[in-house]
Formats: C-alpha cells, structure tokens, sequence
C-alpha cells in the first residue's frame, strides 16, 4: 500500500491524488482520501484503481480543504472493495487513519474493543487503529498515538487527522517506509519519495517508532517517549523526469530501453584503471580472504539474481554461496558460521520479508552487505555497507532495469572478490573486465531487434502454459523470463533444470506446448541440446536463446534468438534482454495493463 497526506495553503485533495499516482505502484485495488475543511472531515474512497476515485471525487474538486491524508491499497486483510478501502474513521468521525502495513494481533485487539461496544465496518486491521485512537483519546494526539504504539505489534506507517486539531496532520512509522517532505506552500507525507517530488527535493525519513507532527509551516519530531527530536533533511537530486513514462507507451517499455544506460552507471564507476574499486564494501583485503561463505538474500526477480550469481562466486571466487528466498530464510534459523557474508538484494530496500532477513543477520552477529536501488531506503540504512545499483526509480512492477543492475553489482563484487583471493588470472580478469564493458552496446543491440520477439509473442497470446529450460546460468536466466512472462501475461510458465524435465514435468508436453531453451553456457550447450530434442519429440514448439555461431540449435529449435559474444558468466545480461521483451509483448497483446499486473505490487512492505 502507499499512503500520503498533506497540511498547506493549496487544496488537499488535487496533491492527494497526484501523491497517490506517483505511490499506485504500491498497490491498486482501491484509493480513497479524507479531506478536512476546518468543520467536517470527508471522505470518498472507491475500489478500483486511482481514476475511479479522480472521476468520482472531479479530481478532487468535490472534496475541498487544506489538509488530509490518502491512501493506495494492496489488499491483505480483506478483500479489495470500497468498504475494505482507506481512510478508516471512528465512531463519530473525529479521527481519521491512513496505513501502511499488518498489525498482527489486531484480532486481539478487535476483540476487545468489540467488547468495549465498537462496531466494525470493514474486515481491516486498520479500523482498529482507527477505533483504538479513539479509545486511549484524551484531547492529546501524541499521547494517544504512543499510547496505542504501545499496543500494536506488526508494522505500519500511518496518517492521522484529529478534528480536534484542523491545523495539524500525524504520521508514525514502524517497520513500513514514511518520508516527510518540505516545501513553502505546504508539508507532506508519503510512503515513497516520488510522491513528494513535484513540490519538494528535501526530505525527512522518519525511523522506526518516530512520529512526526506537520502543520502548515513546521514539523516536529518525536520518539516514543514522547521527546522531540532534531532531524536533518535529505536532498534528492534525481531527476523528476525519470518517473515519467517520457514517450514511451508504458513504463516498462521505457525502462527495458534505459537498461544500456542503467548498466553502465552501475558498473562504470567502479571500474578504475582496468580494475574493480568498491569503495562503499568496506572490507579490507583481509577481510575479504578471511570469507567462509555467503549467503545471497532476496525475493522475487532479486532472488534470481542470486541464484545466477551464486553459479559466478563459486566459479570467480571458490567461496560457496547460498541462495536464499528471504521468505524462508528468516523462519529457518540459519546456520550463519563467523566469516560469512549476508548479501542482501533489493530493489526497493524496503521489501519487508527482505529486511526481516537483514536485521536476522546482523542480530547473528555477522557481517551484511545491502545491494540496493532506493538511495536512503531502509535496508540501503540498516545494513553494515551498501553498494547502489545506479538503475534510477524504476516504476513497473515488473522489474527490468534494477534486475539489470543487480546483476552488474553481483558481477563487480565476485570479480573483486576473486582478485583478492587470488582464485582468477589476470588475463581473465583482464577479458572479464572488456567484456563487461561491452554488455550496455550489447544489450542495445538486442533492444533495437525487438520488432522480431514481438512477431514471434503475437504468435503465442493464446497459449496456456510455457515451459522455460537451461543448465547452470541458463537454468538461473529460465527462471527469470519464466517468471517476467507469467507476472504480466498471466499464462502460466514454469522453469525448470533441463536435466530434470524428464522426471516428471515432461509429461505435460504435447503439440504446440512452447518451450523457451536457453544454451548460453558452452560447455553445456550439447547436454541441453539432447533435452530440447525429448521435448520436440514430444510435440514442443521450440524458441532457443543462444549465443551468434551456435547454428546447431537451429537443427531442433523451430525459433532461434542470437545473442553477441559475452563470457558466458554474463550472459544473463544479454539472454534476458528478449525474454523481458517477450513477457512485454505477450502481455500488451493480450490487451492487459503490463505496467501494473492484477494482484501484485512493486513494493512489497508486508510479509
Ligand atoms: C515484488 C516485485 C518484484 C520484486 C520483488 C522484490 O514482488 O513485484 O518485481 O522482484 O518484490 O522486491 P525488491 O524491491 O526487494 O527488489
């Protein structure tokens, strides 16, 4: 979810709305906002995306006054609908809450406020909130929020109007991400930084269990215990214009072509006279000799950075790697020996299972490394050091270019450990080095061929269930065009191993099936060579993924996409490149929203 609210001399609700399309990459089942003019606090709220909500409220017009607070929702606890849909009120509609987050025992406290005689309208965990401020109220807004922060447990970032206060909006956060932006014709909240953008560059983030009071011309700060504290604000010198779709049709699209661009900004300045300089690792040589293990971190597209980067660890550096779902890491009680490093990936650096892994590895005492895109984001803060993937926002909810980067940084990091260690020659260090100077002309390359993968998608809108295959890196590559086509399309794909087809999943092939192969990986080219032969038997339709000069492909594969000559440990730069524009093509064709799929969120802050 994203939430946002507002204290100034404009009209609330048009900053609401714009607030709120800049956070709609959080979740979209439904939008609402509460508006207060000094003498009644309204609310519109609608299921649906935000333009319901702008048709319903004339763009805010039907809503006036200077201060309120907004909400974007994907849903957790309830379904999607109007009631479901934020703001929530009290009783008699004196407080009003926005939030971010899951409170976990709110069935407890459900329970008991029940039996204090409050009535619930939604099935949200936020109308407890709502409700629970209400009943610790004793005409002091700070001392009432503290009081119920006491109570909760789980996570949340919240906005709240008190009526008895028209000149002043709250906000708290705990374990979900709130900004606080500055600006001369008001004060903002927002879950995210693009939000505030249009009004200001300085920010505050707020840290865990803080609580902000904005009126129209301040911002007080204060922990917990009630003290006020001084915060210094952040500059943000990103461009506006890179949260826009910039006359590409959709913001996928546009980011897919910023990838050349997004690699070489993450990979350029840390190559410094033919070698790899990361100053922000923070690790002396010894340091780095001394590694027993790593283990990699992360959910989703992230995740599959992982797995192919733990193919280049153990191959680069001999250091054994292991690949984490953050999901499943947490609850598993790692076994996290002394000299290991914790590699956590992240887009957002606020993915919450994510960060739960992060702030486990630190309480095992062992040493974490954040490889983040959001400058500032809560695991970019939390772990010991951070390298940044120079990606840029990125708002489709299908990752693109922040994959890219992730992959570069992983890249960088295996080299330099590899070098220390003295497990890589300088030849191939020197070759490795040009060839991942070449990776941001390459991948242009493939993205000016794109009119042929869309051909070979149109071919493909109707099919109902696509296979991915390769070995090794390809097998890590496989996962990732599996999951890009699935995530947009809604076609179901899986990948698998292509050694382990046979045992079992070979079985739903039949005429037509597509198969998508990808033999990147040399020494593996013949082994899956013989596997795409067992599915065509079988009736496959076969599209390849390989490297130029590799034509004994075409003999089995009925559709074959050439990739330029890399080391074949990048080449996931380049094998990805069609796969992400397939997964586009598919889903654009079929008529469907690819830049915000159906049941998902770019940021995910619940667990
Ligand atoms: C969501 C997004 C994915 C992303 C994953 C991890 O599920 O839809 O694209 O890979 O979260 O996000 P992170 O911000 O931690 O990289």
């Amino acid at each position: 979810c994203g939430i946002v609210g507002y204290i100034g001399t404009c009209q609330a609700a048009p900053v609401l709305l714009d607030g709120l399309s800049k956070l709609e990459y959080r979740g979209y089942d439904s939008a609402g906002i509460a508006v207060y003019d000094g003498n009644k606090i309204q609310m519109q709220k609608a299921m649906g995306r935000l333009k319901v909500l702008e048709e319903m409220t004339q763009n805010g017009a039907t809503l006036p006054g200077t201060v309120g607070i907004g909400h974007t929702r994907w849903a957790t606890h309830g379904a999607p609908s109007d009631l479901n849909a934020h703001p929530h009120f009290n009783k008699d509609h004196s407080i009003v809450v926005v939030h971010n987050g899951i409170i976990e025992n709110y069935l407890k406290l459900k329970k008991k406020l029940m039996s204090k005689g409050y009535e619930f309208l939604s099935e949200t965990d936020t109308e407890v909130i709502a409700h629970m401020l209400d009943y610790y109220y004793n005409g002091d807004p700070l001392a009432t929020i503290t009081k119920v922060m006491h109570r909760m447990e789980g996570s949340y970032a919240l906005g709240i109007l008190f009526r008895d206060y028209p000149d002043e909006v709250y906000a708290v956060r705990k374990d979900s991400p709130l900004i606080v932006g500055t600006s001369k014709s008001g004060n903002l909240i927002a879950s995210d930084v693009p939000a505030v953008l249009k009004y200001t560059r300085d920010v505050y983030f707020l840290e865990n269990e803080e609580i902000v009071k904005l009126t129209r011309d301040g911002l007080h700060f204060y922990n917990i215990d009630e003290e006020e504290l001084e915060k210094e604000a952040t500059h943000i010198d990103w461009d506006m214009n890179a949260a826009e779709k910039g006359g590409y049709e959709h913001f996928m699209l546009k980011e897919m072509h910023e990838q050349p661009k997004a690699v070489k900004d993450t990979l350029t300045p840390r190559i410094k006279n033919g070698d790899v300089v990361i100053e922000e690792l923070g690790m002396t040589d010894e340091e780095i000799r001394a590694i027993r293990k790593i283990f990699i971190v992360a959910c989703g597209s992230a995740y599959h950075t992982g797995v192919t980067s733990k193919y280049i660890f153990e191959k680069l550096a001999r250091i054994p790697v292991e690949v984490d779902l953050a999901s499943e890491f947490r609850y598993r009680d790692p076994i996290l020996p002394e000299n290991t490093l914790v590699v956590i990936v992240s887009q957002s650096g606020e993915t919450a299972d994510t960060l739960a892994a992060l702030r486990l590895a630190k309480e095992k005492g062992v040493r974490t490394l954040g490889i983040v895109n959001v400058v500032g984001s809560s695991i970019a803060r939390e772990a010991d050091n951070v390298m940044y993937t120079w990606a840029g926002p990125e708002i489709a909810v299908a990752t693109t270019k922040a994959y890219s980067t992730q992959l570069i940084a992983q890249y960088l990091l295996a080299m330099k450990f590899a070098k220390v260690r003295g497990t890589v020659s300088q030849n191939d260090f020197d070759a490795m080095i040009q060839s991942l100077e070449r990776l941001p002309e390459q991948i242009s390359l493939l993205l000016s061929h794109k009119e042929n993968v869309q051909r070979f998608a149109n071919r493909y809108l109707a099919a109902e269930h696509v296979f991915f295959i390769g070995r090794g890196i390809d097998y890590a590559i496989s996962m990732e065009g599996s999951l890009k086509l699935k995530e947009i399309s809604y076609i179901h794909s899986e990948a698998y191993a292509a050694g382990e087809l046979k045992h079992g999943t070979i079985s739903l092939i039949e005429d037509g099936r597509l198969v998508v192969a990808v033999l990147t990986q040399p020494e593996l080219y013949k082994k899956t060579i013989s596997n795409i032969q067992e599915v065509k038997t079988r009736g496959a339709f076969v599209m390849a993924v390989t490297t130029v000069g590799n034509t004994e492909v075409e003999k089995v594969a009925d559709y074959v996409v050439y990739l330029p000559e890399t080391n074949p440990i990048f080449a996931n730069s380049l094998a990805i490149i069609p796969l992400q524009l397939f997964g586009y093509y598919v889903s654009i064709g079929r008529g469907l929203d690819v830049d915000k799929p159906r049941n998902l969120a770019k940021s995910v802050t619940v667990e």
